[in-house]
């Protein structure tokens, strides 16, 4: 089992965890196997015009605890359907991925980390289809992806936005006021759920439930007559009505990465409860505030036992392959077996029954 020099990439959006993945990669390649390690600026952009930085332990010995990650990221960068605007404004799409594989001959590698997200990690298998060893590593603050209990960021992200109810529950309650917060997750729940729960909301939207503003209505009524005049929801950015689509913002940005932005839903949900409702509304937008800052101990610690696996998965050759959290363990998934798959939360969810069961209303009947 052997090392020469290995290369590695972050891709798509940053979470909380990125550096401590870096970090480990770095150290187990030379401290165990001797190797050199190649750093590819801003993901698949380094790779395809070759902006490299030679990691060392010294320049990654305090990036532990350190939010978004030191190679850079974009979420635009897909070296099969390069899109840029010209000058007259429009997308012009190139495919580059010549350009990058020539770079990665160039460099001598033996293996290339790939660490992202599903799309990042779809081109990533691309690649290896191409003959590019790779192996994966998976990172998004959505949980979205198949083949692992958790990805690191999720947890930072979910404590980000309950530490965030937690401040709307007192503000809310003082004003008798409705507070909606919205938060990330794309075409997934899970955030919204889990933060939700810890963060003891009374009403949770999730993408995989279309709501009926009825029952949010019933809900809220429900507790005033109760004698709690203010409520608490917590609304998915890609939560929708029933029947309706989801609430995207429309940018030039989102037409350049070719994925539309997701936004305000919870400013939407705000004017359709106060058309119902006299109560004070009022909408937080968490935004980039989940993907920010320090890392959780667990997304630390998830990251780097990640990034450990990853290396030794290389110096045995296991290329074509995701690690992956199958509690307790870290295992091996074939890049094959996630490539388009979006793991949004199953409807019956132990966490859905859980939410119901103590009350938590999620925009349907109580069943
Ligand atoms: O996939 C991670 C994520 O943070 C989503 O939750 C969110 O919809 C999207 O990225 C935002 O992307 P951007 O950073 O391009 O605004």
């Amino acid at each position: 089992m052997s090392l020469r020099r290995v290369g590695i990439l972050t891709g798509g959006g940053d979470c909380s965890g990125l550096n401590a993945v870096i970090r480990a990669v770095t150290r187990t390649a030379i401290i165990q196997y001797k190797a050199e390690v190649v750093g590819l600026e801003n993901g698949f952009d380094g790779l395809i015009f070759g902006r490299t930085l030679t990691l060392t332990t010294a320049n990654t010995k305090d990036i532990l605890t350190l939010g978004g990650t030191i190679l850079g990221t974009t979420n635009k960068g897909n070296p099969f359907a390069y899109r840029e605007f010209n000058d007259q404004g429009e997308i012009v799409i190139r495919d580059l991925s010549s350009q990058a594989m020539d770079t990665f001959r160039r460099l001598e590698l033996d293996c290339l980390f790939v660490v992202g997200g599903e799309g990042t990690l779809e081109l990533a298998h691309t690649f290896q289809q191409m003959g590019m060893p790779v192996v994966g590593i998976p990172k998004t603050i959505d949980n979205d992806l198949e083949g692992t209990d958790y990805t690191f960021g999720y947890q930072t992200a979910v404590q980000v936005a309950c530490d965030a109810l937690d401040r709307l529950h007192t503000t809310g309650r003082s004003h008798d006021r409705v507070m909606i917060l919205e938060v990330m997750g794309r075409n997934a729940g899970w955030i919204a759920l889990e933060a939700g729960l810890a963060g003891g909301a009374h009403i949770i939207l999730i993408p995989e439930i279309s709501y009926n503003l009825d029952h949010i209505v019933t809900k809220i009524q429900h507790r005033l007559r109760g004698g709690s005049p203010y409520s608490i929801i917590m609304v998915a950015e890609g939560a929708r009505e029933q029947g309706g689509a989801c609430i995207t913002q429309g940018s030039a940005e989102g037409r350049l990465q070719g994925v539309e932005q997701l936004g305000g839903v919870g400013f939407y949900l705000a004017n359709q409860i106060r058309a119902r409702i006299p109560l004070e509304v009022r909408t937080t937008v968490l935004g980039h505030i989940q993907r920010g800052g320090t890392p959780t101990a667990f997304d630390r610690v998830l990251g780097t036992r990640l990034g450990v696996a990853a290396v030794d998965a290389a110096a045995r050759k296991e290329f074509g392959t995701m690690v992956a959290l199958k509690t307790p363990d870290i295992v091996l998934v074939p890049l094959a077996e996630l490539a388009g798959i979006c793991r949004t939360v199953p409807i019956d969810h132990q966490l859905i029954r859980t939410a119901e069961s103590i009350g938590v209303n999620l925009g349907r009947e109580v069943m």
